[in-house]
């Protein structure tokens, strides 16, 4: 029996105006929520930071960095420092999105940096892996995540310690906001690919109790299938983290 907890995990990308924000988590605010049972966060843009901040205190949910820069300060426009996301309320931060990793040209090798500066400063690394359709199609799926996963934390590697509290999501990029969803079964595969993949560089205690969230057109009407599989401990939702009814349905998914 798995006692990792689930986490319902909202990356709300580029969206939302700051009244749209207030409504959205007031809505999740309100809802009740089995707080034993999962553990919820929203990742709003860096100018929302502050308002979820002050709206979920004493919430018990969490709060995420969609991004971050490894460096402490400096001349970095348009960066953000992993203390300034922490100053506005961060405890975690989404890194290596694969909309990261292909529209601004994220390497996993930046990627590996910025997962060192969070662990540094104290943050929670949400590490994004996936690959692509062409990589699927062409049966590469494995051989890309082991990449990613080598890449993007081999300090860590080098090191043989990754924190217990680290999060690994798995994204398909093929199904990120196409309502294609990997099945059940498909999604388990490579999640237990990366579980096995944990267990031989970083041990079994740490390897079992690190949590593997999957990404990709998460639903109200799939995430229990999801969740139901042993190695998939929640989801990072995008579209459907928009919207008070559908993510308090994927956050209240033991209600089914
Ligand atoms: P969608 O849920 O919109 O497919 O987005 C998934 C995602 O990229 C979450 O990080």
């Amino acid at each position: 029996m798995r006692n990792r907890k689930p986490l319902m995990a909202a990356n709300w990308k580029m969206n939302l105006s700051l009244d749209e924000a207030r409504d959205l988590l007031n809505g999740i605010k309100s809802a009740t929520i089995d707080f034993n049972r999962v553990d919820v966060l929203v990742a709003p843009p860096f100018t929302t930071l502050r308002l979820a901040h002050e709206l979920l205190a004493g919430t018990g949910i969490l709060i995420a960095g969609q991004n971050m820069h490894w460096e402490s300060g400096g001349a970095f426009t348009g960066e953000i420092s992993p203390l300034m996301l922490k100053e506005a309320g961060c405890g975690h931060v989404i890194l290596g999105h694969s909309e990261r990793r292909t529209l601004f040209f994220e390497t996993s090798e930046t990627v590996n940096q910025k997962v060192d500066a969070a662990i540094e400063a104290g943050l929670i690394p949400i590490v994004c892996i996936g690959e692509t359709l062409k990589q699927r199609e062409d049966k590469k799926t494995f051989d890309i995540i082991k990449t990613q996963l080598d890449e993007s934390l081999e300090t860590s590697c080098k090191n043989g310690n990754l924190p217990q509290s680290v999060i690994i999501a798995y994204e398909p990029v093929w199904a990120i906001g196409t309502g294609k969803t990997a099945t059940p079964e498909m999604a388990q595969e490579v999640h237990r690919f990366i579980r096995r993949w944990l267990i031989e560089n970083f041990g079994p205690n740490t390897g079992e109790t690190i949590r593997i969230l999957y990404g990709g057109s998460v639903k109200p009407d799939n995430i229990k299938e999801l969740i139901s599989q042993p190695d998939i401990d929640g989801a990072l939702i995008g579209g459907a983290s928009l919207k008070t009814d559908s993510f308090v349905s994927i956050i209240r998914f033991y209600d089914s």
